[in-house]
């Protein structure tokens, strides 16, 4: 099979195209001739050893796809030989090859149908940013559940993979909704999309402008996956118990975080991780995603295909801020 091969963790300059043997199927897994791939920024960390994972090399990146059943291992009923799924974040182009190769084996309780009405770069592009945005969402409450309908939501990087995802899911929660998006174009689409507000977070008067649109409330949750600067004026803008989760850190390091303001207000701010839903919690997550997604008549927001040969060019586009997934054509 062809693969994009990273040899070491130098970056994603120094994938390399080649022919390499097909990942053996284990017992429990199932082989996927993918249709398509789609990239995310830890790919790019991962080549650039700034994730925990270090896999074994040469590695192959990818954690999203969609690709038809070639074989099943020992014991896999479900899915068959011949059905069309897409991968739900498991070890694949983590631990494991990923997806940027035109075989891949997967844990046969990782991978979904397409949904009715999706098309195949949908379902590649999806589970990853939504299964994330679903934890930052549903993460506190004990089973999680999503906050109260009518609740208050700020998203940072609002555009991003995440934070469409959550904008999205937001709105089919019933929360009101303010996006952040240092781009008045894809403020635009925020809102249309189902945003109530958008503002700009390098306005020096953000502060007051959120809370003129929120008032009287607060935000009662923020979904962050930008932090820097940027995260105190997050926790300034929380109401009494308002909460944080923690997604990324887009533009780096909080500066001068002071511990005490989150005396005041009770508040309190926690990690998401979407690597460590169980089988079991990703395949019930995305179960109620897809529901969701359908009640508001949404599918997942594409930015551009590229073609398998371009994966170097989807990464630099991915590096822009597009608005929607950066998906690969790796079959057909
Ligand atoms: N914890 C987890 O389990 C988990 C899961 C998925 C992703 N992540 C992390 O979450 C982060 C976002 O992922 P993603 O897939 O949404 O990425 P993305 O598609 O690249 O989107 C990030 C968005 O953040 C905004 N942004 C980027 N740099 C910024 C800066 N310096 N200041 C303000 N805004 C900035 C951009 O929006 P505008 O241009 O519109 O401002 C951009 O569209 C990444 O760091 C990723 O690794 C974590």
């Amino acid at each position: 099979m062809r693969a994009w091969l990273l040899d070491s963790l130098d970056g994603i300059e120094k994938l390399r195209l080649a022919e390499t043997a097909p990942p053996p199927c284990a017992p429990g897994e199932v082989l996927l001739r993918l249709h398509f791939a789609a990239l995310n920024p830890a790919d790019a960390f991962l080549a650039q050893a700034m994730y925990p994972a270090k896999p074994a090399l040469p590695h192959v990146l990818g954690r999203d796809g969609v690709g038809e059943v070639v074989a099943v291992g020992e014991g896999v009923a479900e899915p068959r030989v011949g059905e069309t799924v897409g991968v739900l974040r498991c070890d694949a182009g983590v631990e494991r090859w990923g997806t940027l190769a035109e075989l891949v084996t997967v844990p046969a309780n990782s991978v979904a149908p397409v949904p009715e009405g999706w098309s195949l770069e949908e379902m590649a592009a999806a589970p990853l940013t939504f299964l994330t945005a679903w934890q930052a969402l549903t993460q506190w409450s004990d089973p999680p559940a999503p906050p109260e309908p009518g609740s208050t939501l700020l998203v940072t990087g609002a555009s991003g993979g995440v934070g469409v995802a959550a904008v999205l899911l937001a709105r089919s929660m019933g929360l009101r909704v303010a996006g952040l998006s240092r781009s008045a174009e894809k403020g635009a689409r925020l809102l249309h999309l189902g945003a109530d507000f958008v503002f700009d977070p390098g306005d020096s008067d953000l502060r007051r402008k959120v809370a003129a649109a929120l008032s009287p409330a607060k935000v009662d949750l923020a979904v962050d996956s930008v932090a820097g600067p940027l995260f105190n004026q997050l926790v300034a803008m929380l109401g009494n118990r308002g909460r944080i989760s923690v997604v990324g850190r887009s533009a780096g390091a909080v500066p001068e975080f002071n511990t005490g303001t989150l005396f005041f207000r009770r508040n309190r701010i926690g990690g998401v991780s979407v690597g460590s839903y169980s089988r079991p919690e990703a395949q019930a997550a995305w179960k109620e995603i897809v529901i969701r997604l359908r009640s508001i008549d949404r599918r997942p927001v594409i930015d551009r295909v590229f073609a398998f040969e371009q994966v170097k060019a989807g990464f630099a586009r991915l590096a822009e801020s597009p608005m929607g997934k950066v998906v690969i054509r790796v079959n057909g």
